[in-house]
Parts: C-alpha cells; structure tokens; sequence
C-alpha cells in the first residue's frame, strides 16, 4: 500500500471565521454557469440549510463572527469574497461584476470595525474565493475573476510567495472551488490540498504535481456538487455531502469527512467554503 494511503494521526486546529447568514439570498442575476435567475429560490431553505453549517461550526468549537446581510445583496452570503485576511491585515474585495461592488465596502467596514488593518484594494480580487493560504505560501486563481496585478499586490502586502494558478472552466471560476486546503494550520509542514485536475491549464498542472504529490484528486462528479468548496481544521473536513468519493478519500488519509447540504445555496454557485472567510490574527 502506498504511503498516502495509511491513515494518519490528524491534529485539528480551531479555527476562527466570518461568515453571513443568507436572509436575503436569491439569483436575479447570471455571473457564473451554476446560477439561473429563471429557477425559483427558496430564501427559508437557504437560511435553514446555513444554519447547519453555522451550527456544525461552532460545535467543532470554532469562534464564529457574523456580518449583517445587507439586502439588495444577495451573493453576501459567500462570505469568502468579502476579502483574504492574514496577519490580522485584511486585504479587501474589489468585486468583477457590478452587483456584487458594494460587497467590498461593506466587508471592509467590519474588518475596520473588528480590529484589522484594512488595505484598500488597488486590483480586482474576489478575496479567499481566489486566495488560498497553504502553508506559507498562497495560492492565487486568476482567469475569470481576480486579476492577476492583484497577485502581486498580495504577495507586496503579506511578504510571501504568492503562486498564480489560471482556471480555465467556467464552472470552476473561483480558486477555492477547484482547490480545497487539507491542511489549513500555519506553519504545519508538507500541507497537502485536494484539487480537480481539469480546472487549471497545463503550466497550472504541472506547479500543483511538484508541490503536493500527494494530492488528493477530485473527480467531475464530485466537483459538480462544488466538493472542493470545502473548509477544514486540519482533521474535521466540512464538506457537501453529496461528494462521496472525496468524502471516502478524506477518510483514507486520515480526515474526518463532516457532509452538509446546502444545495439552495448551489442555485447561486456556491458551497460551503463560499459561505466561510477565515480570519487569521
Ligand atoms: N454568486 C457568487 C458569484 O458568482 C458565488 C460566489 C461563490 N464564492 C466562492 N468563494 N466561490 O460571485
């Protein structure tokens, strides 16, 4: 049996995020493949569906903060956009679409507001939906959303290697729903990712072969229930509960695979990751 596949002794860390219930969540607008104004919403269900990943959150002893939903905005559920946060500087969104603009003030306020030194941002970015830290490095995804002179921004801002990665389906515009963090504590050694093969281009492909090795390897299917967009402590691995194969994959290495449905939460081209903006102080 390969290495990889012995099950290994997995220390969780806790974690502490932002994350906005969806009060006024529907899809009257088309910005990526997964949303279609034309199917109807059902704002309770969402709200109910959150709540699950709120409750399973805090019962894995996660500090939650929560942001005010502001209505008019439907897309503030995914709270990962609203801006990457390290080193208690909090770098903000500067959105590619003008419905979800306003999102980025209003994030930035309450990082203001919660003690974060705010950056302005000076480039398009889509914060941790495109930014992922591993280790000490940072995976940035460019090609639908975040421009790429907002890498470079980034990697000015914090001092550390920023690696770009081009998406190249429409499917899987934002990074964190092509790549999923296995391993999310700071400064843990060899931190492993979970990725889909298909999202990224062949220069993509070959710098995700030679940094994690051990990879795990998302299949279509899986990805099509948005399973990468997924968000763990290092041992508890919050996932969408239809993603099967990656759930038995994460078991094989160690993990501990916690299913969620927020399929009303899909209608808008998101997961659980989405809905979830680490802070790290
Ligand atoms: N409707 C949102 C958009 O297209 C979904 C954002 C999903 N967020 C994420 N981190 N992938 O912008």
């Amino acid at each position: 049996m390969p290495a990889t596949n012995v099950a290994t002794v997995r220390t969780p860390s806790k974690r502490t995020v932002l994350m906005c219930r969806p009060e006024f969540f529907t899809v009257v607008y088309r910005i990526n493949p997964w949303m279609d104004p034309q199917l109807p919403t059902d704002t309770s269900l969402a709200v109910r569906q959150w709540e699950t990943l709120y409750q399973t959150y805090v019962d894995l002893g996660f500090e939650v903060h929560l942001i005010d939903p502001i209505e008019g905005l439907p897309d503030m559920v995914y709270a990962a956009n609203g801006g990457f946060v390290l080193d208690n500087i909090a770098y903000g969104a500067s959105f590619t679409y003008p419905e979800r603009q306003p999102e980025g003030p209003a994030y930035m306020d309450w990082f203001r507001e919660n003690g974060f030194d705010v950056k302005v941002p000076e480039n398009i970015n889509e914060g941790e939906g495109d930014f992922l830290l591993v280790g000490d490095v940072i995976l940035a995804g460019t090609g639908f959303r975040s421009a790429s002179n907002s890498h470079q921004e980034l990697a000015e801002l914090y001092g550390r290697q920023v690696i770009t990665l081009e998406l190249v389906n429409p499917s899987f515009y934002h990074l964190d729903t092509a790549i999923a963090v296995l391993d999310p504590q700071p400064g843990y050694e060899n931190p492993n990712i979970a990725y889909l093969p298909s999202a990224f281009n062949e220069e993509g492909l070959a710098v995700l072969r030679e940094r994690f090795p051990d990879a795990i390897l998302v299949n279509e299917e899986d990805a099509a229930v948005l399973g990468l967009n997924s968000f763990g402590d290092g041992y508890n691995m919050v996932i969408a509960s239809r993603a099967t194969d990656f759930e038995r994959q994460l078991r094989e290495r160690g993990y501990n695979p916690i299913g969620v449905d927020l399929s009303e939460l899909l209608l808008g081209g998101g997961g659980v990751k989405c809905c979830t903006l680490e802070l790290r102080k």
